[in-house]
């Protein structure tokens, strides 16, 4: 039997090169070996609160941009997370078997509760259990956010998923779901759940680095390229991209500014491109301008049919309808039965 490979993104927004390089490349190259299930977290984009008006298009635009990108429904389970009430369902059981001071020490809480209470620290010390003890109900840390793991541990094991491609972002939440398993399996003495893994495709998980010279592309850090950029804003951005003064003597070291621009270079050109600017920069001859050009060219090349696709794909609802219904359906049939064998095991049995 095939391994279960399962993974999602939050409905906060349109895709960019680091979701596509980071989640997205990857999950289109398992579906042909994998028994594959992509989903889009809505329920998880909850916890901070989107604009309800946008909320629907949010997800549409994801579940667009999944297939635009070349996810074929045919070979995976494309689903929406709110269309498996089973995923609520074992999120209130699991939740029975999980420690609050363990979710509170989790990373992306702290990083969540502190932009929630307007705390600036992202000192690891500071007391920020303390903080959120004492605030009024005018300035929460929302629940939701808290049990955020509990949630994504629940997408996980509901499916069975043994491999589960994510960023290196993700990791502490992959640890804590493994956590849980092994926890809920040794209490009630089963085997009910796998270990799911991180998955990459040999070498280290991708970090796509953004274009003002800091460190990750990111929705929250405003440094994004998308998927969905139209050609002129996208060559836009990559030729405001910010460098240095160039190199002053021979073989000097890259800052990293430049470093990122060559990490998107690697990304998205052939290594014979790659080799001709890194020539270029060891004996000074380079030109950022030069680099710039091809590397807007070599990232259009990939963005561009996603682009076109994605338009069309957006404005077809009845496919779109068709394709997460099935996707619902299947997803839900195989909820269903570990959500029956979770009721079991716990003793809840129905009367009638
Ligand atoms: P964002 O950080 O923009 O809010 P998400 O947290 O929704 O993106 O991430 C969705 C998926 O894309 C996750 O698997 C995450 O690890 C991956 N991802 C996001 N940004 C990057 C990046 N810059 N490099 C590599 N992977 C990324
Ligand atoms: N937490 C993930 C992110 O922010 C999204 C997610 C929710 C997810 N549930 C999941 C990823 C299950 C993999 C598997 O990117």
């Amino acid at each position: 039997m095939k391994e279960v490979v399962l993974s999602g993104i939050r409905s906060t927004g349109n895709l960019h090169l680091g979701n596509y390089f980071g989640a997205l490349s990857k999950f289109v190259r398992m579906q042909n070996d994998y028994d594959c299930l992509f989903f889009i977290a809505d329920l998880h984009a909850l916890t901070t609160h989107p604009d309800p008006k946008s909320l629907h298009g949010n997800v549409k635009d994801i579940i667009a941009e999944y297939l635009a990108a070349g996810l074929d429904p045919e070979k995976a389970t494309i689903f929406v997370q709110s269309d498996v009430p089973e995923i609520p369902e074992l999120y209130l059981l699991l939740n029975m078997h999980v420690g609050i001071g363990e979710l509170m020490r989790t990373a992306s809480f702290k990083d969540k509760a502190r932009k929630a209470l307007g705390i600036k620290s992202d000192n690891d010390n500071d007391d920020i259990e303390k903080e959120i003890i004492g605030t009024d109900s005018n300035k929460r840390v929302n629940a939701g956010l808290l049990t955020y793991p509990t949630l994504m541990a629940v997408d996980i094991l509901i499916q069975k998923a043994h491999k589960v491609p994510v960023g290196k972002d993700q990791e502490q939440h992959l640890e804590l779901t493994r956590r849980f398993a092994r926890r809920f399996n040794s209490f009630y003495g089963v085997d009910l759940f796998p270990e799911p893994t991180n998955f990459d495709f040999g070498g280290a998980p991708v970090k796509v680095p953004g274009l003002d010279g800091s460190g990750k592309m990111g929705k929250s850090e405003g440094n994004c390229i998308y998927l969905a950029d139209e050609e002129k804003v996208l060559r836009k951005k990559v030729m405001r991209a910010v460098t240095d003064e160039g190199p002053q003597a021979p073989n000097s070291p890259m800052a990293q500014p430049v470093q990122n621009l060559f990490t998107l270079l690697e990304l998205t050109s052939t290594p014979d491109v790659v080799k001709h600017f890194t020539d270029a920069y060891a004996d000074c001859s380079i030109r950022y301008g030069d680099l710039k050009k091809q590397l807007a060219e070599d990232i259009l090349k990939i963005t561009l049919p996603i682009r076109e696709r994605y338009l069309e794909i957006r404005d077809n609802d009845e496919y779109i309808a068709r394709v997460v219904k099935q996707g619902a359906e299947r997803a839900r049939e195989r909820a269903a039965k570990t959500l029956a064998e979770v009721r079991d095991v716990m003793g809840i049995k129905r009367f009638w």
